[in-house]
């Protein structure tokens, strides 16, 4: 099988080449990433040298490249990851995130399209489905609710799912589309709150929670987020929706908390800053259809998860203490100082 992996220099997609190496060594995998500030080569140095892993640098919005590559490699599967992320980036500047999230879709379905493949996947985030309120414990993201996106970013992902299926509808395109909760784990950009709060934590700076800190997210370890996206590829059902999510639902001052503890430091660094512009109050996953279906169930627990990841941002500085030295830290005083 050859399967493309677009934005496979990220967090997610990065995770997702390893896992996929590991599991199906005999599978192909090119991984076309243009290298924004969040892909970074470096991630994937452990897989250059591997007969069965091909890296090409190039965007998805740029169709000549993207026909071209289709055309030669004859592609099985598309695992669209490429995106920009962020949702405080959106916030300060909506338009990449329209090109690359929705336009980069279109572009990689076209092509999947004109020569044809056995699936093509879409990594879909559950913002699309706005939030729920802090004070209904009982109610949960399902696979049927509308899709009503709060930031710039989940409007754009909400906007390319839409796309999804109704390429699946007009052209019979072989889609499928999962919706994950927050990931967590090894090689996430220190823009994003757990990576953030760790690199803050181990330099003894403050760390910047947002508003009240009462804000919950539903945290699943990454590896678990690669292997559902294996099994849908695999036997996951065209047309369908997969939300996949662990019922870990945590406010982010526990979270924050949790990382202080331990790294043994004081939780008078905690900083309450101001809010973020329409900041969703509460994510939290039904992951009942994916269980049902297919089997599948996370099996990292939060407390062992966010163990392994202080570990490996203890043991991988130099990939991180990189990144920060330079635009980021442009980007750190632009989205921290006064607010
Ligand atoms: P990331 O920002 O770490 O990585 C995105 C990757 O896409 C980078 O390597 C970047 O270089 C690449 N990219 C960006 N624009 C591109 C373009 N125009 N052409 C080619 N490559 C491009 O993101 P991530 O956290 O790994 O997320 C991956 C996917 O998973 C995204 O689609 C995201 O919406 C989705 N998702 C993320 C989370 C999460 O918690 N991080 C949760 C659910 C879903
Ligand atoms: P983030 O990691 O950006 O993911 P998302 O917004 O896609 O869920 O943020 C997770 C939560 O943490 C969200 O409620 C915003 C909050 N947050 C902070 O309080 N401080 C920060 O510095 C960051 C980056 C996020």
């Amino acid at each position: 099988m050859k399967i493309l992996v677009t934005g496979g220099a990220g967090f997610i997609g990065a995770n997702f080449v390893f896992y996929m190496l590991d599991k199906h060594p005999e599978y192909d995998i090119l991984c076309l990433d243009s290298l924004t500030y969040c892909g970074n080569i470096k991630t994937l140095e452990p897989v250059m040298d591997n007969p069965h892993f091909k890296f090409v640098k190039g965007d998805v919005t740029d169709r000549k490249l993207v026909f071209q590559l289709f055309e030669e490699e004859k592609f099985d599967v598309v695992v669209n990851f490429a995106a920009e992320s962020h949702v405080d980036r959106s916030i300060e500047d909506p338009g990449v995130f329209l090109r690359t999230n929705i336009l980069g879709t279109q572009t990689l379905m076209d092509a999947s399209n004109e020569y044809g493949v056995a699936r093509y996947h879409q990594v879909g985030t559950d913002e699309v489905y706005g939030d729920l309120p802090l004070d209904r414990p009982d109610l949960f993201f399902t696979e049927d609710m509308p899709l009503t996106a709060s930031s710039p970013y989940s409007a754009s992902k909400a906007s390319a799912d839409l796309l999804v299926m109704a390429y699946h509808r007009t052209y019979g395109l072989p889609v499928t589309i999962s919706r994950c909760s927050n990931n967590y784990g090894p090689y996430q950009f220190p823009e994003k709150l757990i990576p953030l709060m760790i690199k803050n934590a181990l330099a003894d700076e403050k760390l910047p929670v947002y508003g009240t800190g009462e804000n919950v997210r539903d945290w699943l370890y990454v590896k678990d987020h690669c292997k559902a996206i294996d099994m849908i590829i695999h036997d996951g059902k065209v047309g369908e929706v997969y939300n996949i999510g662990g019922h870990n639902e945590k406010s982010n001052l526990e979270v924050v908390r949790t990382i202080l503890k331990q790294v043994g430091k004081s939780e008078d660094l905690i900083t309450f800053v101001g809010d973020r512009k329409g900041h969703d109050l509460r994510y939290a996953i039904d992951p009942t259809k994916i269980h049902d279906e297919l089997g599948w169930l996370p099996e990292t627990r939060f407390d062992d998860g966010i163990r392994q990841t202080i570990d490996w941002y203890l043991d991988n500085r130099s990939w991180w203490e990189e990144i920060i030295s330079g635009e980021y830290q442009e980007y750190y005083d632009r989205m921290y100082s006064n607010r």
